[in-house]
């Protein structure tokens, strides 16, 4: 499907698409295809293409030696469910880790899939995206071509126009090459990764040079169905990556601003979200009120949004955006007050349970995960926090808890902060379980914030026995049966729902 475009932005930028549309031309063959970045999106990304299409060699080429090291090892450097599987099948036949750059100038299509965090310092700090990686890949790119074709594509995601910044490069150096660059953003969520490449809603493609459009949907409709791969102009496609994100992200803040109004009320946050998701118009998907949303994508990405607006001097569109994050926000600290107010209003000293840290199940990805931002409410108040999570690492918890606690969750956490007083009190009041009832075990309190299945199917007659009385849970995810809860004891307290005692404690 080809999207017309009716509003280029000048004539050299115009989208020759259509014009082009009615030429019959040779297809562009691709035999090699290389990703510079393997992570979350270019490793499992690649992946499913090396699966797809046996006959084009994938190269996924990092910097970081040591994640290449455990791409090519027995244990992956991310968890993503039906990922390994692929990876063992593939690997060595036509699907190579590697730090040998070599690759990447041999190949026909390069993805950029490298990470593109929101600033931490200089102009824009806290909300532009910085493309200091996406920059260096394109000079590295234009130093190292000398000569043939090759098609560049974004994956990561970028704020539009930043293709502009990318050819100029590309085309500022002594490189005979020619260069068309293609955005192709990536829309998989972690969790479901393998089954969203396998089958997504839609891939889009925006560029300038038709030959090069039909080169990359060509390798798409291997598996997707050629309607579902749409193409635009280069903005469209950018800037339709950081509305989509803005989207998902507005309904669960709406949802989660409506369980503030329904702890209120008497109103049940599970009953008006069926209710309003039952609506055609409005559809069911991603409306669960939760602790906050998490996740590298989100926040970032309305940032990103944020500053742009702000950039091209609209300023009610900034703001309208940035309300998103004010809510989530407000949600975390909304659920860590909760928290400490119940168990009388300190819990210095107290042993707190978190069930999970991840920002989602399925995934051992922490980055702006809520339990991050409830774990340090909670440890500035002194309390003794005991996590566990199936997925993530101790040292990853330690991290990222060091991390926040020394206000630097969004730089570099240097080596000095170790010996801090902040990273002292993440030791001697953090500690990480490998055992969920080991965790729970003596707690006055538990606080769920993900949503992992097995979490629901744990003994909570014994760990009842086992805790603290009067035994507080805290479902921040509203998985749990309330009901069978309460049947045992426990006191509860579950997002946008009536508390078990209206009364304050
Ligand atoms: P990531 O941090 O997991 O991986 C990025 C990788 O790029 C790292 O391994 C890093 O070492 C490597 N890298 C950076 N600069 C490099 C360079 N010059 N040369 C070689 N390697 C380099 O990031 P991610 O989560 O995979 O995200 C990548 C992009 O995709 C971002 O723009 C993100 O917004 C976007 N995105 C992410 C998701 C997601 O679920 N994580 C989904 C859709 C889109
Ligand atoms: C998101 C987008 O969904 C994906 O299309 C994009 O490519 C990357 O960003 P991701 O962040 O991996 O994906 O996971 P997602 O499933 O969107 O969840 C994000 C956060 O929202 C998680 O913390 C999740 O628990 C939370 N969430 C999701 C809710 O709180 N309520 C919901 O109804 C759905």
């Amino acid at each position: 499907m080809l999207v017309d475009d009716h509003s280029s932005p000048s004539d050299q930028e115009k989208n020759t698409t259509t014009d082009q549309e009615e030429q019959p031309q040779q297809p562009l063959v691709i035999k090699k295809i290389a990703c510079i970045g393997a992570g979350y999106v270019g490793g499992p990304t690649m992946s499913v293409i090396a699966t797809k299409c046996h006959d084009i060699q994938v190269i996924i080429y990092d910097m970081n030696q040591q994640r290449i090291d455990a791409w090519n090892s027995a244990e992956l450097p991310i968890f993503e469910p039906g990922l390994e599987e692929i990876v063992m099948e593939r690997r060595g036949k036509n699907l190579h880790f590697t730090t040998d750059y070599q690759q990447v100038v041999d190949s026909d299509v390069i993805f950029l899939s490298v990470n593109t965090p929101t600033k931490y310092y200089g102009v824009g700090k806290g909300r532009a995206a910085d493309l200091k990686y996406v920059e260096s890949c394109a000079r590295q790119l234009r130093d190292t071509i000398k000569s043939g074709r090759k098609i560049i594509v974004e994956k990561s995601t970028v704020p539009t126009r930043t293709s502009i910044a990318v050819k100029r490069i590309l085309e500022s150096g002594e490189s005979k090459a020619r260069f068309d660059i293609l955005s192709n953003p990536e829309f998989l969520a972690e969790g479901t990764a393998i089954s969203d490449l396998q089958n997504p809603d839609r891939v889009l493609i925006g560029g300038e040079d038709e030959e090069s459009i039909r080169a990359l949907s060509s390798v798409y409709e291997r598996w997707v169905p050629k309607e579902r791969v749409i193409t635009t102009n280069l903005w469209s496609s950018e800037l339709s990556k950081l509305v989509a994100n803005c989207m998902l992200a507005q309904r669960i803040s709406s949802m989660n601003a409506i369980s503030a109004l329904c702890e209120k009320t008497g109103a049940d946050i599970q009953q008006v979200s069926f209710a309003v998701g039952k609506d055609t118009r409005i559809g069911s998907k991603f409306l669960q009120a939760s602790v906050g949303f998490g996740g590298s994508c989100f926040q970032k990405d309305i940032l990103n949004l944020v500053y742009l607006a702000d950039h091209y001097n609209l300023p009610e569109v900034a703001k309208y955006f940035y309300g998103i994050i004010e809510i989530n926000n407000f949600q975390r600290e909304r659920f860590a007050k909760k928290v400490i107010h119940k168990l009388f209003n300190t819990v210095s000293g107290k042993k707190i349970c978190v069930l999970g840290f991840a920002f989602k199940k399925d995934t051992s990805d922490t980055r702006e995960t809520s339990s991050i931002f409830v774990c340090k409410s909670l440890l500035e108040e002194r309390a003794k926090i005991h996590i566990y999570d199936p997925k993530v690492t101790k040292k990853q918890i330690m991290y990222d808890m060091k991390s926040i606690m020394n206000d630097c969750y969004d730089g570099d956490f240097s080596a000095k902060m170790e010996s801090s007083r902040e990273s002292e009190l993440v030791e001697s009041n953090i500690f990480v379980s490998t055992d969920p009832y080991e965790a729970m075990s003596d707690a006055h309190a538990i606080l769920v914030l993900t949503e992992w299945d097995e979490f629901k199917q744990y003994d909570y007659k014994r760990v009842f026995e086992g805790m603290k009385k009067p035994a507080y849970l805290f479902d921040g995810r509203n998985i749990l049966n309330r009901k069978d809860l309460e049947t045992i004891g426990f006191d509860v307290y579950q997002i946008g729902k009536q508390e078990s005692h209206m009364a304050d404690w």
